[in-house]
């Protein structure tokens, strides 16, 4: 592939030109030259190039990289900005296949028709780019450093790509000081040209790398996002922290869903939908790598904690529930054996307390028969420092029992103590038994390993409904509006566009006087709704443009002359196109659905507690269309609402059925028409179960441009 060999060529190159190498140390352009020599990449494949110079630490100068005598991998790029565009097409002729643009200057201080030209000028070599804005490249694999971060990361199997270079260097001092390895730190600054995507397919393929980890601000190409990253969680991990979470400005937007959803909606939804793990900080970001970089992957629920504290058991045990990790109840059988490892005044519950007599012999025989007992599927091993006995004794006997039963199941430890433990610890983790300073990041951990398991086995099961519609009829509707110069559809006609979708709706008749109102309302039957309908009008409640529960024809000739002065009172300028009339619908169990479309995924569908109050009680989920069966029953699931809809306190189960499949026929509808915005179905009521639901209230919003 292409796109893998330009890569390769950017992390892992035979031969290296620095344009803009100096002679000064205290330079950026000096320091990557140092680098590079430092990590032991070899001498004569480094080419620095600078006019002024003839030599840089020893190693012979070029003026230009057109006169370096040797075919040139990676071209690094750390002269003035202005200077850039020169040296990039030099480096393009030069047939050089990839260049990481240190220099900053370009999109982050609004120069963004200086950084199009880089890439334009790549592109007409088949070149790639990675930068500009960066701090270079640490590769581990090869020991390339390429970069003026102070030296390599310690070797390992986590990838790092990074939006931060700031970030970046000060990890390589954080991640030495843990003893976290990695195979790569890329930095990749304004992404003019690659970007994390990109790197995610690269290590997805990457036999070096076996957790992919991001600190990310935001994601360019969302829906290749989508793409790239479910297929590669299904091999590998991919860990992300997306920092950013504060609203985006949505003053422009109107509806319920649109105001629910914000970005950070979007990014929840993405990573759900792929697999991949969403890391609060850095800290856990590298303790969740760890876990998947050392540790087997648990293949079954059933988890014991073996302490010899009770606790660092019972904080365990709390952090377990909280992570939905399952301890099971120790077999009499297991128990009996277990009981062989403990003075009498130990527990063979689960937690198995060892007590604090446990030694050498304690822990290596009860971790040997939970090893070997197949009930078990994982074990968080703790330990807690006591002065009559010896850390490194116990990591070794963890260690031995893995060694002597050849087992392959999850081991997670916690060593708690001062300095003593620490060596003890390291020793684990470099020996596939992650281990961390507390009991609930152990259980925190394993929880992460359990939830991608479960994330990953979804990946493959995606059933895709065939929503029966009238797209035509649905765009010929969408055209008129929009030849009207309007961009929200009426109630009438955002009800006939739920309709062509087959989304339950009532039925509705326009009226223009209060006689045709108490006609259509005797034909519907009573009780009736009376609403206006008006392109001009989102929130009919707010201008007093409907009226509920109308009983007779008197209250109809009443609610009309009410709307209509109400709303001219209040919207003066709107246009109205008459009264609607619908049937008074049965109360049922009051449900949201709605779809927005969002800038960098593209459509987000969501489902949520309905009602007046959504934006307060925020009762809602979100996924990326077009979802698939098990999307829409997994972010039904994931609400309070689920449980009002499966029958709270003795009610009857509702039809979680006609949820489900107007959430997918909203998929359809946004997948369909593009030039919808906004879908908000407020409120959707869900009926006893085989009695369906309704949407009751339908808003359709388009784009405006
Ligand atoms: N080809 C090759 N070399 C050249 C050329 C040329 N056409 N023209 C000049 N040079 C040489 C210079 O002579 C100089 O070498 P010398 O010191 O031996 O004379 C060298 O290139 C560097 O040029 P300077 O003009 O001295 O530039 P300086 O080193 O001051 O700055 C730099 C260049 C580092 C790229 C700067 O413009 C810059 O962008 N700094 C910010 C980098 C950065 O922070 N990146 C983001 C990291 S992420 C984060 O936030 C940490």
């Amino acid at each position: 592939m292409v796109q893998v060999d330009h890569i390769l060529k950017l992390l892992r190159p035979e031969s290296v030109a620095v344009i803009g190498a100096s002679r000064h140390p205290e330079k950026i352009g000096y320091q990557v030259v140092k680098n590079l020599l430092d990590s032991g990449f070899p001498r004569d494949k480094i080419f620095p190039v600078n006019p002024r110079a003839k030599e840089i630490l020893g190693l012979k100068a070029y003026p230009t990289i057109l006169d370096v005598p040797e075919p040139v991998d990676l071209a690094v790029i750390v002269v003035p900005a202005p200077i850039v565009p020169r040296v990039l097409e030099e480096a393009g002729k030069k047939g050089v296949k990839a260049a990481a643009i240190i220099t900053s200057g370009f999109k982050e201080i609004g120069n963004v028709e200086a950084e199009r030209r880089l890439v334009e000028i790549a592109r007409k070599y088949g070149m790639r780019i990675l930068g500009p804005n960066i701090v270079g490249i640490c590769d581990t694999v090869k020991g390339v450093n390429a970069s003026f971060c102070q030296a390599l990361p310690n070797p390992g199997e986590i990838a790092f790509i990074t939006q931060s270079g700031a970030l970046g260097i000060a990890l390589v001092g954080w991640t030495k000081i843990k003893g976290i390895g990695l195979s790569d730190l890329v930095s990749i600054g304004n992404k003019a040209d690659i970007n994390e995507v990109d790197l995610i397919e690269f290590f997805g393929r990457d036999p070096y790398t076996r957790v992919i980890t991001a600190y990310l601000e935001g994601i360019e190409d969302g829906r290749r996002f989508l793409q790239v990253a479910r297929a590669v969680s299904r091999k590998k991990p991919i860990i992300i922290l997306k920092a950013g979470k504060a609203k985006r400005t949505l003053g422009a937007i109107k509806s319920h869903t649109g105001t629910l959803a914000g970005s950070d909606a979007a990014y929840n939804a993405a990573f759900k939908q792929t697999g991949v793990v969403r890391a609060p900080t850095f800290i856990d970001l590298f303790d969740w790598a760890t876990a998947f970089a050392k540790a087997h992957l648990p293949e079954g629920e059933n988890v014991v904690i073996l302490t010899n504290g009770g606790g660092a058991g019972i904080m365990a045990t709390d952090a377990a529930e909280e992570w939905g990790v399952k301890l099971i109840d120790i077999p009499e059988d297991l128990a009996k054996k277990l009981r062989r490892h403990m003075p009498p005044f130990g527990s063979v519950f689960n937690p198995v307390d060892l007590t604090g007599m446990a030694d050498y012999d304690g822990y290596l025989g009860a971790m040997k028969d939970l090893l070997l007992d197949k009930r078990v599927h994982a074990i968080v091993v703790l330990y807690c420092h006591t002065a009559i006995t010896d850390p490194m004794e116990i990591a070794n006997a963890v260690l031995e029992a893995i060694k002597e039963t050849g087992s392959r199941k999850t081991v997670i430890a916690s060593f708690i103590g001062g300095e003593e433990v620490l060596s003890a610890c390291s020793k684990l983790t470099e020996n596939g038994v992650p281990c961390y300073e507390s009991p609930e990041k152990a259980m925190a951990a394993l929880g992460i390993l359990y939830r991608y398991v479960k994330m990953r086995e979804k990946l493959d099961k995606r059933t895709m409904i065939d929503v029966k519609r009238d797209v035509q009829a649905a765009r010929a509707l969408i055209q008129s509006v929009l030849e009207e110069d309007r961009h929200v559809l009426t109630p009438s006609e955002a009800a006939q566009l739920a309709e062509y979708y087959g989304i339950p709706v009532l039925k509705r008749v326009l009226t223009h006087t209060p006689e045709e109102a108490v006609e259509a309302a005797k034909k519907l039957g009573y009780p009736v709704v009376l609403e206006v309908e008006s392109p001009d009008i989102l929130h009919k409640s707010d201008v007093g443009g409907i009226i509920i529960n109308i009983r007779s024809d008197e209250e109809v000739r009443d609610a009309y002359a009410r709307i209509m002065d109400s709303v001219k009172a209040k919207a003066p300028n709107a246009r109205i196109k008459g009264i609607v009339v619908r049937r008074m619908a049965e109360e049922g169990r009051e449900m949201i659905i709605g779809a927005h479309r969002d800038p960098i995924f593209g459509p987000l569908v969501m489902f949520g507690s309905g009602g007046i109050l959504v934006e307060l009680i925020r009762d809602v989920s979100f996924r990326v269309a077009p979802l698939s069966l098990e999307d829409a029953y997994d972010m039904v699931e994931e609400t309070k609402a689920y449980k009002i809809i499966k029958g709270y306190r003795g009610e009857p189960p509702g039809d979680l059925e006609s949820v489900i499949y107007t959430l997918l026929k909203v998929s359809q509808l946004m997948m369909d028409l593009p030039e919808i915005e906004d879908v908000d179905i407020n409120p959707f009521f869900v009926y006893e179960k085989g009695k369906g639901g309704l949407a009751v209230d339908v808003k359709i919003v388009l784009k405006k441009d």
